[in-house]
């Protein structure tokens, strides 16, 4: 959940000689029904930090610090957990009350997410898209186990055909939750998973995926309303990397700009719609935040970090 200290403050300290975007004033609220749907996307993202949802599989997904209702008022099944010190945590589920299929990966909790966060070279991706330079350390993490997540989705919606597939994700897991839709994506024809609604993403305070090249594709390659990452109010994780004109670290478009303020739930007039890449009319405009622990990256449409050691932050 919470990314190495040394990382964020570095990033930070960088902002003075990076160059401002273009402000772009264009933005509006969302509806409630929206709101609900960030909510309980954000719970299940929470949940992926907590130990009971991905040490074990058939069971029902929970948390012990009731602030998970609405997925708990869900028929849920954990069917996989990815559980590793090392590489990916997270769980692949069933919600049978909304016919969804989850892939959920936890943020940063442990030394080694804290080195995926640190492993700032830009990897070039051709593959994906002509100049696309990605995350290399969110590729790498993806990579790992993108056959056996990509073969157990395979399975899922073979036995489940009607379900949606979804893709959850906060903090460093939000980074990766792209990851998992492009790669799909191009192993479309090989898996059929094209047939897929992939493209229902929901992010939560995900750091930059890669330059501005792969935020255009990411941005264009959408259908409307499909990609839904959510920012909260000076949170500092989306704002790294920095956006250094030689490196053009990008975040893509739109962004759902929660103002509502840490421990007050989010009403939808306090989520704001906002559109263009790198737009400084939500989170990439606000004050810096050099706070870590960051209360506002814990905090979204509810408190994000109930089952996260922040271990890294003692570091
Ligand atoms: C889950 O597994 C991890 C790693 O094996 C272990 O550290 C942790 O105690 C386990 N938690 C539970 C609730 O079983
Ligand atoms: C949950 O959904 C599964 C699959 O549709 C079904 O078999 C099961 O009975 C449901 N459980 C509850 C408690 O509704
Ligand atoms: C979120 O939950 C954690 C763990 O229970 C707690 O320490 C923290 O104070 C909570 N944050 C807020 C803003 O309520």
């Amino acid at each position: 959940m919470f990314g190495s200290l040394t990382y964020v403050l570095a990033m930070l300290s960088l902002s003075i000689v990076a160059i401002a975007s273009p402000i772009q004033l264009a933005r509006r609220a969302i509806s409630t029904e929206l709101l609900e749907r960030f909510t309980l996307f954000s719970q299940f993202a929470t949940l992926s930090a907590c130990d009971q949802n991905i040490n074990h599989t058939g069971q029902r997904l929970t948390c012990d610090y009731g602030t998970c209702g609405l997925v708990e008022a869900d028929n849920t099944t954990v069917i996989n957990t990815f559980h590793s010190d090392h590489g990916p945590t997270g769980y692949i589920a069933l919600d049978h009350t909304r016919e969804l299929i989850l892939i959920t990966f936890r943020g940063t909790v442990s030394k080694s997410d804290g080195n995926t966060d640190l492993d700032l070279g830009l990897t070039p991706i051709g593959e994906v898209c002509t100049g696309c330079k990605a995350h290399h350390g969110f590729w790498a993490y993806w990579t790992a186990i993108a056959s056996q997540a990509t073969a157990q989705l395979h399975d899922a919606t073979s036995a489940y055909p009607g379900y949606r597939l979804t893709v959850v994700g906060h903090s460093l897991g939000g980074g990766l939750r792209r990851w998992q839709g492009l790669s799909f994506e191009r192993k479309g024809s090989v898996w059929t998973l094209s047939q897929l609604t992939f493209k229902n993403q929901w992010t939560f305070g995900a750091p930059k995926p890669g330059n501005k090249k792969l935020a255009e594709f990411i941005t264009n390659q959408q259908l409307p309303n499909s990609i839904y990452r959510a920012t909260h109010t000076t949170d500092p994780v989306p704002k790294v990397p920095i956006n250094l004109p030689f490196l053009d670290w990008s975040q893509p478009s739109p962004e759902y700009w929660v103002t509502q303020e840490t421990g007050v739930q989010a009403t939808a007039d306090r989520v704001h719609y906002v559109e263009g890449i790198n737009s400084r009319a939500g989170n990439a405009g606000s004050d810096r935040d050099l706070r870590w622990p960051n209360p506002e990256h814990g905090w979204y449409f509810g408190n994000m970090s109930v089952c996260a050691a922040p271990i890294d932050a003692s570091s």
